[in-house]
């Protein structure tokens, strides 16, 4: 008997959860005749119909109620409660409100930290890695254990400056690549293909936003606040650098959010800013879909931006701000309508683009399970392909700085002995960066070591990452009694993060101090590795004969054990380049809030990034050493020769300081642009006896960069190719001079240069003449 009451006891409890986790939250169920009759459920018409239909049966208080974040249910109409904030920078994170992993889906894959991964120069690559994030969660929402499918990633602002705190979320400090990296992101997100095209107006995947629009790189910096910081950006900064990747996101992506960000752009709060969020975004460029605040925004506008309540909640919402991440808007849009500040069909206007991106992700067509998407299933979630993605952007992504006398790689047979020295050496939490969720596994870079080599020491060597104070006796002695030492050092969250930019860009506390110390009692060179995502000026340990090798590894995520130790032990030939200039400690003298991307001669202010930074350099935006050497050859350009004449306009060229005369792009229509290309072709070679991945960068110069205003060089094209030993391979670039030989002017118009330009990759260069 008591065995049968157990048997029924377990039938009816895997019962009820088995209902409850199909159970999920949506719209027009079908098999309910309430809901099936509604207009906004027949999915047969547009959707701009639905939400038309939608709008007109709601009251003024579920309109409201809808402007938030958090948006309630409509049970009246069957409508489900939406949880809009979600992130997935890379991989399924628990910030936002989305996904707590408390449920049967306790972790999803972590992906290396962004710049890590811009650090692969690799489109497919990076595609791929969204596809998988927005399989897997796909997954969670199928299982009912995430509550929206709108996710606040990719960050596509540029690393405008090496403190920032930040900096590990972005794509690098160069707009094309970071637009590059949106598309790619955006595309893997919503379910498009790769070469875009492939939604139309089809069924979204998930929903990916571009953030934070625009020109917000400052979190907190020496009393600076990103909340009241106001960014004094020149027409022509703005025009291509700040805004280009925003541009390509919303263009060529089809991003369907945009997020407004904290801070004010030349004086004007930009979840406020007409001109940014609906002149230039929707009107111009064609964006379709929702903007959401940056989180409690709006109340930053009344508290430190000089708005009442209810003039914030009126300016984001005629602005073109559709949701509030936050309560502020529903608290205070009554307010604002009875004081006249807001009408009605401001916040229709709103609602529209807030449903319509619902009934876009399929929410408002039955049971999703059902539909499209509705077979992706929680075993892909830290599946064994998934895991292999992520081990492999962190092998293709870490940078070899350093490898005096071919230290490296160590071998696996003759290595008996290692010392790992390092405060997060065994923390495997290190490895993830900011917005992170829970990884499948758990392995610290020492852990990485374990199955590899037989006998290893391990010593902190510092009380925290930020090192203020080290046990340096007991480090050496652990360094003396190995073979070979890896020094793990470098940054965490405690000393760059969201919130919290650096003050200085040297290694943190004592460590270069533990370091110097470390490696002169070492047997051998030792093995320097950094974990960070901002640069570090580490010019002490480039000329140091003891420091062997350097790596600079980011934020490497959850397979960033096993990519170090085979890059290490040679599994694995390193390939990354660095998506960032490495500045010296003294460019801290530039104040960070100095927003300018050129130098300016009369005040001594060097310009920042590749393009523009004048001073010098720890290393260069693009480099990164391998297990070989590749040479080029630039082996063909179809046009050596570009001329830009316009009979009726080339009498209003204009000439700046320089003596260069330039002509703008617009006056040669896109008909003109579209047919006028360049084909490159370069021969790439592997020189050396061991095959690799290696990132070939195409850039442009000017022959005579006199001029603050034009770039020093520029990045116009890159291609990771895969090389065996000795291989050669020949790579095509499509050149189109109208977007790649151009800049903007000082009123933030594209124009071309005459002049000489040099087509150069490595230390091969090509001359192509431009007349106008
Ligand atoms: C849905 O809309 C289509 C197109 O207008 C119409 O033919 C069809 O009858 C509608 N279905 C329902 C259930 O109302
Ligand atoms: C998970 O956490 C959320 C938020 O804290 C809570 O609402 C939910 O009930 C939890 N779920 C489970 C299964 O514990
Ligand atoms: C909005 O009102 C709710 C309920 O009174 C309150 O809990 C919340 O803090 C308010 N939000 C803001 C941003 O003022
Ligand atoms: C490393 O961390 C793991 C897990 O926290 C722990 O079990 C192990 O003892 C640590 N190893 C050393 C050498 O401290
Ligand atoms: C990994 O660590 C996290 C955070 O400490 C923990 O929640 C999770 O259960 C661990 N995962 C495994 C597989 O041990
Ligand atoms: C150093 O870091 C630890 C923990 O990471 C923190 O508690 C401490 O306040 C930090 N000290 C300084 C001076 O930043
Ligand atoms: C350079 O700085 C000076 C002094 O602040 C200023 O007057 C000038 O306009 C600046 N030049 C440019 C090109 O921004
Ligand atoms: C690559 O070439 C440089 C310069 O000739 C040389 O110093 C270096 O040892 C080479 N590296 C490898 C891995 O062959
Ligand atoms: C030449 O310039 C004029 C005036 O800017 C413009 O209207 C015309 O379309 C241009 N012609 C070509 C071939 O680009």
């Amino acid at each position: 008997m008591g065995l049968h009451k157990v048997i029924v006891i377990t039938i009816i409890i895997s019962f009820l959860s088995n209902t409850e986790s199909t159970c999920l939250p949506f719209s027009c169920d079908t098999s309910n005749p309430d809901t099936i009759k509604l207009q906004f459920c027949n999915s047969s018409l547009l959707v701009d119909q639905r939400v038309d239909d939608l709008i007109l049966r709601l009251n003024l208080d579920e309109k409201i109620s809808q402007l938030g974040n958090t948006a309630p249910a409509i049970p009246r109409l069957n409508i489900p409660a939406y949880e809009w904030w979600s992130e997935a920078l890379h991989g399924l994170s628990m910030e936002g409100l989305g996904v707590k992993f408390n449920g049967s889906i306790e972790a999803a894959t972590q992906f290396p930290q962004i710049i890590l991964t811009a650090s692969t120069f690799d489109e497919h690559l990076w595609y791929h890695i969204a596809q998988a994030i927005s399989r897997e969660a796909r997954a969670v929402y199928n299982a009912g254990e995430l509550k929206g499918m709108t996710f606040w990633a990719p960050n596509v602002n540029i690393l405008r400056d090496p403190r920032w705190g930040r900096a590990q979320e972005t794509a690098g400090e160069d707009p094309m690549m970071v637009g590059k990296y949106a598309v790619a992101y955006v595309r893997g997100l919503q379910g498009d293909s790769f070469e875009g095209g492939k939604l139309k107006d089809g069924h979204l995947q998930a929903s990916a936003c571009c953030k934070h629009f625009a020109a917000q790189d400052l979190d907190y910096w020496n009393g600076h606040h990103r909340f009241t910081f106001d960014a004094q950006v020149t027409a022509q900064d703005m025009a291509d650098s700040f805004q280009p990747p925003f541009k390509t996101c919303v263009e060529e992506g089809k991003a369907t959010s945009l997020m407004c960000a904290y801070s004010r752009l030349n004086g004007v709060s930009n979840c406020a800013n007409y001109d940014l969020l609906t002149t230039t975004a929707r009107g111009q460029w064609g964006f379709h879909g929702y903007i959401v605040s940056d989180c409690d925004a709006i109340r930053v506008m009344r508290d430190s931006h000089g708005y009442t309540a209810e003039d914030a909640v009126a300016a984001s919402l005629k602005a073109g701000m559709d949701v509030n991440c936050g309560s502020f808007v529903a608290n205070y849009t009554r307010l604002a309508l009875e004081k006249q500040k807001l009408q009605e069909s401001d916040i229709d206007r709103a609602l529209r683009n807030i449903f319509s991106i619902r009934m876009r992700l399929g929410l408002f067509n039955g049971d999703p399970k059902q539909l499209e998407y509705g077979d992706i299933s929680p075993a892909e979630i830290c599946s064994q392909e998934h895991q292999d993605l992520s081990l492999e952007a962190a092998k293709n992504g870490i940078v070899l700085l350093k490898n005096s006398a071919k230290l490296l790689p160590l071998s696996k047979i003759k290595t008996t002995s290692l010392a790992i020295i390092g405060p997060k050496a065994n923390d495997s939490e290190l490895l993830l960066g900011n917005y992170a969720g829970i990884p499948c596994k758990n392995v610290s870079l020492l852990q990485g070591f374990q199955g590899v080599v037989k006998n290893i020491g391990y010593h902190p060597g510092c009380n925290f990452v930020n090192c203020t104070s080290a046990a340096i006796d007991e480090a050496v002695d652990v360094a003396k009694k190995a073979q070979y030492v890896v020094l793990i050092m470098g940054l965490d969250q405690q000393v760059e993060r969201e919130n919290w930019d650096r003050v200085d860009l040297g290694l943190p506390g004592q460590q270069e101090i533990l370091i110097n110390a470390v490696a002169e009692a070492a047997v051998e060179p030792v093995i320097l590795v950094l974990v960070s995502g901002g640069p570090i000026d580490i010019s002490f340990a480039k000329n140091h004969p003891k420091i062997g090798g350097i790596l600079w590894i980011g934020y490497p995520g959850e397979g960033g054990a096993a990519a170090l130790a085979q890059i290490l032990f040679g599994e694995h030939n390193p390939g990354g380049r660095l998506p960032v200039t490495w500045y010296p400690k003294d460019f801290i003298k530039v104040p960070m809030t100095d927003m300018n991307m050129r130098p300016n001669s009369s005040t001594g202010y060097p310009g920042r990034t590749y393009k523009f930074y004048k001073g010098p350099k720890v290393y260069e935006f693009g480099y990164g050493l391998s297990y070989t050497n590749y040479s080029y050859n630039i082996a063909s350009v179809s046009h050596d020769k570009l001329y830009f004449i316009n009979q009726t306009s080339s009498d209003k060229r204009s000439k700046h300081g320089s003596h260069i005369h330039n002509i703008a792009v617009s006056k040669f229509g896109s008909e003109v642009c579209n047919k006028a290309k360049i084909s490159v072709k370069v021969v790439v070679r592997n020189k050396g006896k061991i095959g690799g991945k290696h990132p070939v960068l195409l850039f442009v110069r000017h022959s005579k960069v006199k001029d603050d205003e034009v770039p020093r060089k520029q990045l116009i094209g890159f291609k990771s190719v895969h090389l065996g030993a000795r291989e050669k391979s020949k790579i095509k670039f499509i050149v189109s001079p109208c977007e790649h030989f151009s800049r903007a002017n000082k009123h933030g118009i594209s124009v071309i240069d005459e002049g000489k330009y040099y087509l150069v990759v490595g230390d091969k260069k090509y001359p192509v003449t431009v007349s106008i």
